[in-house]
């Protein structure tokens, strides 16, 4: 195992995510033997913090992530360093400098320094410019960037966001995170198809009819009314997340496994995604809020009742897609994808349909007639793929009936899988780039989706209402049922 040194630098270190996901992630990689003894972490935000005040809140974050005693938890923690930080006062990353220069000296890092933007994104900008005018940058070794989303509103702030942190930071030092690439089963999808002589022949529009993907949560926007109400789940969810499979399900092998090329056969399918004109928006995307439901058996208020989100606000809490990418593979075939919070099923999941055979032998108007094979990843909560196939009824009978294959990674080593987060840490302290978003994917999403929030923005149109607990507005099956397709169900 490859113990990269160096030290991190988290911006936010007070924060949410912060203590739900770095501390825990830095402290499996640090148990696990993936991060050697020399390491520093230091931790700044506003808050007139100090190192026990933010060692203690390390300790509480990670008492129950790996089984550990309270002495490991409290040597782990002895490696963090708290500063009292101005993101626009020169005098801070001054002080930030010499900390860490101190640090290095002490753990003998040679000069790796790594940054993450854990906090509000106004600040990104800023914050890299005054590293970079501060000497904060300028080491011995390598410096990265790390940065969270939002990356920007739309296309025109990311780009702003964009060139404020080249000034600092080179394109290939930037890691902007996307934390479905650290998921294990988004990460399968490309072993699943180029490792496997069984699926390539057939991944294109000759055999495969369509691909829905689904990403549904319980969770309605919680204490995050006043960012959601700008975004919606267009810009929260189909901009990074919803795209970014669709690229790795769509986009053609690459002659390697390089970051590079990876990314380069990624971008490919962004730029064939057909652009929606916007008096079509309505035949190829649907929105809908949730009102009051019952989720989980509890009763939840409707999104206008939450905190911090307009009484009659027209954001939207839920989408469904269906994505056109005009290229020799995939003309004619469409990618369905839906996003939605407070639904009924908290689910990730891909179904691959495949097309129906040129004759059917067995059909039969009386009985059930074959069903189309599907290939079905299954991302979370349950991690595995399965395939349905058909087969003969046992028995003295002509009949088919499904049958499934079921392949799951429950139980393989369970206990031990990284989360996103840690993975995706650790390739930023080895300097692989892979799982990270390229500014021209940025770029590209973002004018994808432009268009639609543009359309919406103009129109008059209400928006359909589902009531949570559900699988979302009626709008969202009719966009399969004109095409011929249904949404498969994802519990299956
Ligand atoms: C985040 C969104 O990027 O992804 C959240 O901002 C959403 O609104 C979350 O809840 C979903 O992530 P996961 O890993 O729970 O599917």
């Amino acid at each position: 195992r490859e113990q990269p040194k160096t030290t991190i630098v988290i911006f936010g270190a007070t924060g949410d995510l912060a203590k739900r996901k770095l501390f825990p992630s830095l402290f499996n990689l640090y148990k696990k033997g993936n991060i050697s003894e020399d390491f520093a972490v230091v931790g700044v935000a506003r808050r007139e913090w100090t190192n026990e005040i933010l060692r203690e809140k390390v300790c509480e974050s990670i008492a129950n992530v790996a089984e550990s005693t309270d002495q490991e938890r409290a040597q782990f923690a002895t490696h963090f360093h708290y500063l009292p930080f101005d993101v626009t006062g020169k005098e801070s990353y001054k002080q930030l400098n010499e900390l860490l220069t101190d640090l290095e000296t002490e753990f003998k890092i040679p000069g790796n320094r790594i940054f993450y933007m854990a906090m509000a994104p106004e600040f990104f900008g800023t914050i890299a410019s005054n590293l970079k005018t501060e000497g904060v940058t300028e080491t011995n070794g390598w410096t990265r960037l790390v940065i969270e989303k939002p990356f920007g509103h739309n296309l025109e702030s990311a780009k702003q966001l964009n060139s404020e942190i080249r000034e600092a930071f080179n394109e290939g030092d930037i890691y902007r995170i996307d934390h479905y690439l650290g998921k294990e089963m988004v990460q399968n999808i490309e072993v699943i198809r180029f490792a496997n002589a069984l699926f390539e022949p057939l991944w294109n529009n000759r055999y495969i009819s369509n691909i829905q993907i689904t990403s549904s949560e319980h969770l309605g926007v919680e204490d995050r009314g006043g960012y959601y109400e700008k975004s919606g789940a267009l810009r929260d969810m189909v901009q990074n997340h919803m795209l970014q499979m669709v690229s790795l399900l769509a986009m053609d092998p690459p002659i390697r496994l390089t970051t590079d090329e990876i990314r380069s056969e990624k971008i490919k399918v962004l730029r064939a995604l057909r652009t929606i004109d916007e008096r079509e928006v309505n035949q190829f995307f649907v929105r809908g809020q949730y009102g009051p439901g019952i989720v989980k058996e509890t009763e939840v208020p409707g999104y206008r009742s939450e905190n911090n989100v307009n009484p009659n606000s027209r954001t939207e809490t839920f989408v469904a897609g269906k994505l056109m990418i005009d290229n020799h593979r995939w003309a004619g075939v469409p990618f369905y994808i839906r996003t939605g919070k407070r639904m009924k099923l908290k689910s990730t999941k891909i179904v691959v349909q495949f097309k129906e055979l040129p004759m059917n032998l067995y059909f039969d108007k009386n009985k059930d007639y074959l069903r189309p094979n599907l290939l079905i990843i299954h991302i979370q909560p349950d991690e595995g793929i399965s395939l349905i196939l058909n087969g003969k009824k046992v028995g003295p009978t002509g009949e088919t009936t499904p049958v499934k294959l079921d392949y799951s990674n429950d139980g393989v080593d369970a206990g031990n899988t990284p989360e996103a987060y840690e993975r995706l840490l650790y390739d930023c302290m080895l300097g692989d780039a892979a799982n990270f978003t390229h500014w021209d994917e940025v770029d590209l999403s973002w004018t994808y989706v432009d268009k639609i929030s543009k359309a919406w923005e103009l129109s008059d149109k209400s928006i359909p209402l589902y009531p949570s607990g559900t699988m979302g507005p009626i709008e969202s099956e009719e966009l399969l049922i004109k095409d011929g397709f249904k949404w498969w169900p994802i519990t299956d």
